[in-house]
């Protein structure tokens, strides 16, 4: 708990620069919007039961043998061998419901590693974006924007959403003082927001997905408020945050 009258939130471009960013109080919130983070939150909008994020395909395929059902994606392309890629519409249906799925992506799951030693680790993207903005008022604590990005690059889509979150946030309460990378995102996000979509049109990883037939998916990864559900890292997996508080 911060004791200050005035709570921080503050924004990291890529996972490469989170060891100057991180302290042990934050919240950080995972952010991997084209496609990773929708994944997730779309899988337990779905019924997933727990989603157990790693960093490498060999991991995976570990699991995979194990029989778990699992997810791999590198350069935005499933890789051979496995059940799902990365886009959520793999994640949606009955296939997924109390299901435990094993996943990999080229950056989310990295973010995920990077930050998993953090005081308390949740899943951002658009789908859930005002249920997750209300709980993190609720806790009353530091918060940090981890961007993925693409392979410890800057992207947009990332960077957009964490301007939504700060936005949002200084509309909900006066409580938070943004750092500069939250500030430079959230006028960012003033600018996109009347059409991010069309902001986001000539963004690289936007159109690697494009050039991969995956328009739906980019189309969908920006949508707002398809579910409440806020997905928590426990013990190395990602479980329903109301399962935590529950439990
Ligand atoms: C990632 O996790 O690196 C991205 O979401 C890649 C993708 O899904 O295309």
């Amino acid at each position: 708990m911060s004791d200050s009258h005035e709570l921080k939130i503050d924004a990291c471009f890529s996972p490469y620069l989170y060891p100057v960013y991180k302290d042990n109080d934050s919240i950080v919130v995972i952010i991997d919007i084209l496609r990773a983070t929708s994944a997730i939150c779309t899988a337990f909008e779905h019924g997933a039961e727990k989603i157990i994020p790693v960093a490498t395909v060999d991991e995976a395929r570990s699991y995979k043998e194990k029989g778990y059902m699992v997810g791999a994606e590198r350069d935005g392309v499933q890789v051979d061998g496995f059940e799902f890629g990365n886009s959520p519409f793999s994640y949606m249906g009955e296939k997924v419901k109390d299901q435990t799925i094993v996943i990999t992506t080229t950056n989310g799951t990295q973010a995920i590693e990077a930050a998993k030693n953090a005081y308390r680790v949740v899943i951002g993207s658009f789908l859930n974006i005002t249920a997750l903005c209300e709980w993190l008022i609720s806790e009353k604590r530091n918060i940090l924007l981890l961007c993925s990005g693409w392979k410890n690059k800057f992207n947009l889509e990332d960077a957009l959403f964490a301007g939504a979150v700060s936005e949002m946030i200084a509309q909900m309460s006066d409580a938070y003082k943004c750092g500069d990378a939250c500030l430079a995102l959230k006028y960012l996000y003033q600018m996109a927001e009347q059409d991010p979509n069309k902001f986001l049109k000539h963004s690289s990883h936007r159109e690697r997905l494009a050039r991969l037939n995956l328009k739906k998916d980019i189309k969908y990864c920006l949508t707002h408020d398809q579910t409440r559900v806020i997905p928590v890292l426990h013990d190395g997996a990602l479980i329903r945050l109301k399962a935590l508080q529950t439990a």
